[in-house]
């Protein structure tokens, strides 16, 4: 017989095939009550261990009570105002954001993919107001940039943009990690090249150093502005608050988003004075972008991953991660690549099957994701300590040694 915590999260599972868009196709079986920590509660009492953290947004787990409270005592004030007026939040974490980072100026948009359009609508406005128009933007194929029609168009891969044709133009793409195929394919139109600095959703590719390093140069020799997308990468993901830290350069334009708040919606567009022309009063807008409420909880997360020195924690978790993995790597021969960089971390199985394993992590208590047929994924909160790791790394080998 069925106990009412089963029948609850049938009737939401229902109401979902019959009420939502079926956009997601058939999801996990879990419907997610609250959380604490780096684990995650269903409805039916069930724990889960959130290594995927909501897909790199609970950069500080759940119910973190700094980042509850920040929210909370904003809600009390003022939840929203919009941009006729100034607010507080949005004033000190723009400030907050250009003292951490290259930017002297940044927007805020409310998703990952607003912020891209933002960025491309940034870099196409700068080489207008300049009087020398250059539309083109070169991205990566296999990057994935957002699900807006500007985004799809530039996330280079067609499987995003086709059904939507027409498909906007002024975008190129070339093989990622290929510096010749990227130089080749910039003209006297090229206004800007657009990269991740690792490629998260199609399989959590980093890009080689030498590469970053080469593109940055290129772009400065040739005018052609350089926008990192840091939607996934950034607040900390990495083991760097951004990742292109870790590659010795600074970029033009850079956009943020899932982490920057914790969960609450919000993204980034970050750019140097000199990228800022390409936008004046009355370019570029958003009704919620900047609300109170979402930049009170990305100043709250910004000061948690300072003062809990949630960085170092990254990188330390990171390190152990990468040698229990590839030890597991060894033993079972099922996996055949550990890469990624900081908490974002790709395991690639020898076998087609990480839908299944998926699965079986989960009916084992443990979240992750799995891209395409035969990768991994795992983003946990940054607040994640090795214990907690190691506990994730033995499921994973239980699971591939079949020990269900
Ligand atoms: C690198 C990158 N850019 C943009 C996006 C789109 O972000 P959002 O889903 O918040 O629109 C994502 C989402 O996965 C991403 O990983």
């Amino acid at each position: 017989m069925e106990n009412i915590q089963d029948t609850k999260l049938n009737q939401i599972i229902k109401y979902d095939e019959d009420y939502f868009m079926p956009v997601f196709g058939k999801r996990v079986p879990l419907v997610a009550d609250h959380g604490k920590g780096v684990y995650l509660y269903g409805t039916d009492g069930k724990k889960y261990m959130d290594m995927i953290g909501g897909i790199a947004v609970n950069t500080l787990g759940h119910n973190n009570s700094k980042l509850v409270k920040a929210i909370s005592s904003q809600a009390k004030k003022v939840i929203h105002c919009c941009n006729y007026y100034y607010n507080e939040p949005q004033a000190l974490l723009a400030k907050k954001l250009c003292e951490i980072s290259f930017a002297d100026k940044v927007f805020f948009a409310n998703s990952g993919a607003e912020a891209n359009e933002g960025a491309i609508k940034l870099a196409r406005g700068y080489w207008s107001k300049k009087g020398t128009p250059k539309p083109k933007i070169i991205t990566a194929k296999m990057s994935f940039h957002g699900r807006t029609l500007a985004t799809v168009a530039a996330t280079g891969q067609e499987k995003f943009s086709a059904p939507f044709a027409p498909v906007m133009p002024g975008f190129e793409y070339v093989e990622y990690n290929d510096f010749e195929a990227l130089k080749n394919a910039c003209d006297a139109t090229t206004g800007a090249v657009m990269l991740e600095l690792v490629q998260g959703e199609s399989g959590v590719h980093p890009a080689d150093f030498e590469y970053v390093q080469n593109v940055r140069k290129f772009c400065k020799e040739n005018n052609i502005l350089m926008i990192v997308d840091e939607v996934q990468t950034g607040v900390g993901r990495t083991g760097t608050f951004f990742a292109y830290e870790q590659y010795g350069i600074i970029p033009d334009i850079a956009t943020l988003a899932k982490g920057l708040a914790g969960g609450v919606p919000i993204g980034a567009v970050l750019a140097t004075d000199m990228a800022t022309t390409g936008f004046g009063p009355g370019d570029h807008g958003s009704t919620f972008g900047g609300n109170p409420l979402a930049c009170a909880a990305g100043l709250a997360v910004v000061e948690e991953i300072e003062s809990k020195n949630l960085l170092g924690n990254v990188r330390k978790v990171s390190e152990f991660l990468f040698k229990k993995l590839n030890a597991v790597a060894k033993k079972t021969n099922k996996i055949s690549d550990v890469r990624g960089k900081g908490a974002l971390i790709g395991i690639e199985l020898t076998s087609d099957s990480s839908a299944e394993v998926k699965m079986k992590l989960f009916n084992k208590g443990f979240l992750v994701s799995s891209i395409g047929s035969n990768v991994i994924r795992i983003a946990p909160p940054l607040i994640i300590s090795k214990s907690e790791a190691g506990k994730f790394v033995t499921a994973l080998q239980d699971v591939l040694e079949g020990k269900e």
